[in-house]
């Protein structure tokens, strides 16, 4: 898990007139809006005895700890602390780290890492989010899988064939062989697009809508950005599009929850929303099944125990993206957090301690060194 990126932490019409508490990168967050309407996302542990923040309430402009009742505006300053008394000043030192946020497709986004804002992965565009022509569903979806994992599986183009019959045959033609992918990239993304031949799609309103005909090959593909958002193109002829965003936030190391925003371009009344809920649903429901059953559990660590093939070139690219960014120091030490997990409560490092380096009470989470052998090791297989 890996901080320095923007993940989304509650969709924006869950954040109400109570705090929410949001577990990201195995840590808990509390989310909350002040007078203004203003999202703010702090670190949940209360630094006077370790209270739940978000177990309490929105107190004006702050969000007041339910165990002493002190309050924590929007930065994660102390504005308040009960039992000193009206007149008592709090010390500077009565902070709690605070992220950035910020909202857009209806979902609050935090950064959680500590880069100064011209340093910061921007977040995913969605280029014809809210214009005429294209309309717009949304789903939530929690899985006991790693986010890695549910990533790779997006980028991996020979699945379609044998895990979802909808896109496939079933490895029943002779003719079947995965396109050689060209694999795109810039700074913070990579990914691919290539082709499918498909069987005609039962729903005979979809066929037509489509214009996808028999055993059409359909131009289709995915893009992640960062170590956890998706992007996934599907277009069944030149002028129909179906674009999937998958904004996933690792919860835990086993755990992952997905922000779903997809896009359309035909059947734009509601009424046919329903059956592009329920084809997510069951193609979501082919993936978790395999995924569940996946050994390791987690993506390995080197590629020297797994056969890959030219078809895994998206998924080899990918982790050496993830490898890229552990050499910077942004990969979680989750071994070290689980093993003190009792005994000590940690902060994501939010980027005001950047220009206050000291004087925090909570300790940022441990992260692996980062090193350029680090890079060198995942992209060689050594
Ligand atoms: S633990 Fe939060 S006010 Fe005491
Ligand atoms: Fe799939």
């Amino acid at each position: 898990m890996f901080i320095n990126f923007w993940y989304p932490a509650e969709w924006s019409d869950q954040v109400t007139d109570a705090p929410v508490r949001v577990r990201m990168l195995g840590q808990d967050f509390v989310v909350f809006r002040d007078s203004a309407g203003t999202a703010h996302c702090l670190s949940n542990t209360c630094i006077h005895r370790g209270g739940s923040l978000a177990g309490g309430k929105v107190a004006g402009d702050c969000v007041q700890c339910p165990y002493h009742g002190w309050e924590f505006d929007g930065d994660g300053v102390c504005r308040r602390i009960p039992s000193l008394g009206p007149a008592a000043r709090v010390p500077a030192r009565a902070r709690v780290d605070a992220y950035p946020t910020q909202e857009r497709y209806g979902i609050v986004f935090a950064f959680l890492g500590d880069l100064p804002e011209d340093e910061r992965p921007p977040l995913m565009d969605i280029p014809e989010y809210g214009q005429p022509g294209w309309r717009v569903t949304t789903q939530d979806r929690r899985s006991g899988d790693e986010y890695r994992r549910q990533v790779e599986n997006a980028l991996d183009p020979a699945h379609n064939e044998f895990v979802h019959p909808t896109h496939g045959f079933s490895g029943e033609r002779d003719d079947y062989r995965v396109p050689e992918l060209q694999v795109e990239e810039d700074e913070w993304t990579s990914g691919f697009m290539t082709q499918y031949f498909a069987p005609p799609l039962k729903d005979e309103k979809m066929k037509s809508a489509s214009g996808r005909s028999e055993d059409a090959t359909i131009e289709a593909g995915s893009i992640h950005h960062g170590p956890s958002t998706i992007c996934t193109k599907i277009h069944p002829t030149a002028e129909v599009c179906i674009h999937q965003q998958a904004f996933k936030v690792p919860v835990d190391e086993l755990g992952t929850r997905t922000f779903l925003v997809q896009t359309r371009n035909f059947l734009l009344e509601p009424e046919h929303d329903a059956r592009f809920l329920e084809r997510n649903d069951v193609v979501a429901g082919q993936d978790a099944d395999v995924l569940a059953a996946l050994e390791p559990r987690l993506t390995p660590e080197t590629n020297h125990h797994e056969f890959l093939l030219p078809a895994d070139a998206a998924v080899v690219r990918y982790r050496e993206k993830l490898a890229l960014w552990e050499s910077r120091g942004w990969r979680i030490d989750t071994a070290t957090v689980e093993r003190n997990r009792k005994r000590a409560a940690y902060a994501i490092p939010s980027p005001a301690r950047r220009s206050r380096p000291s004087g925090w009470v909570l300790d940022p989470v441990p992260l692996l060194a980062g090193d350029a052998a680090t890079a060198a090791r995942t992209a060689t297989g050594n």
